[in-house]
């Protein structure tokens, strides 16, 4: 199964896909969101669909290079399909987009309260870096 990039039509499934795998906050508008990362050379969606069902999302990546790093957001799979792989697949193809961009690391924040997904990235090969992480938001 092989991940592809999201058009501005997958926007309803992807939310709605990011809602049932508990990503969304109110202060982030998951619409805008998507919207911002397909509306550049630097960052897109990318999804695994089922074969054969255009229609039918099965898990999503938003992955960009800020420049310097790659970032991953949004790495969600369909809650019924965990465990068989697919999460791999999707952080392979955000790799690859990133090594075509010729971009030298691939990075991620996980939220207080998700810590049991970094057992996950740590089997993909990530370690949790000595940095902490600062931000203030610029739309208030
Ligand atoms: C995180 C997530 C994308 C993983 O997708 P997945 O399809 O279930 O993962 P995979 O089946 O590809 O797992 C890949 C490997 O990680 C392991 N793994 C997966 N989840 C794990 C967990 N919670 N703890 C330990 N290992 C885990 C698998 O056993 C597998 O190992 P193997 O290849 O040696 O058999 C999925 O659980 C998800 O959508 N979670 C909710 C959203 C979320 O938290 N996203 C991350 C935000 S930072």
């Amino acid at each position: 199964m092989q991940a592809v990039e999201l058009s501005p039509a997958d926007a309803p499934a992807a939310v709605g896909l990011w809602e049932a795998c508990g990503l969304t906050r109110p202060w982030n508008d998951p619409v805008s969101d998507f919207t911002r990362a397909l509306g550049g050379p630097s960052s897109t969606v990318l999804g695994l669909r089922a074969s054969g069902d255009g229609a039918s999302l099965l898990g999503t990546v938003m992955v960009g290079g800020d420049g310097h790093r790659g970032w991953v957001y949004y790495l969600a799979v369909r809650p019924e399909l965990q465990g068989q792989g697919l999460g791999r697949v999707l952080m392979h193809a955000a790799d690859d987009w990133l090594r075509e961009r010729d971009l030298p690391k691939i990075q991620l924040m996980v939220r207080r309260g998700n810590d049991g997904v970094v057992a996950f990235y740590e089997r993909l090969g990530y370690a949790i870096q000595d940095v902490l992480v600062l931000g203030r938001r610029l739309d208030d």
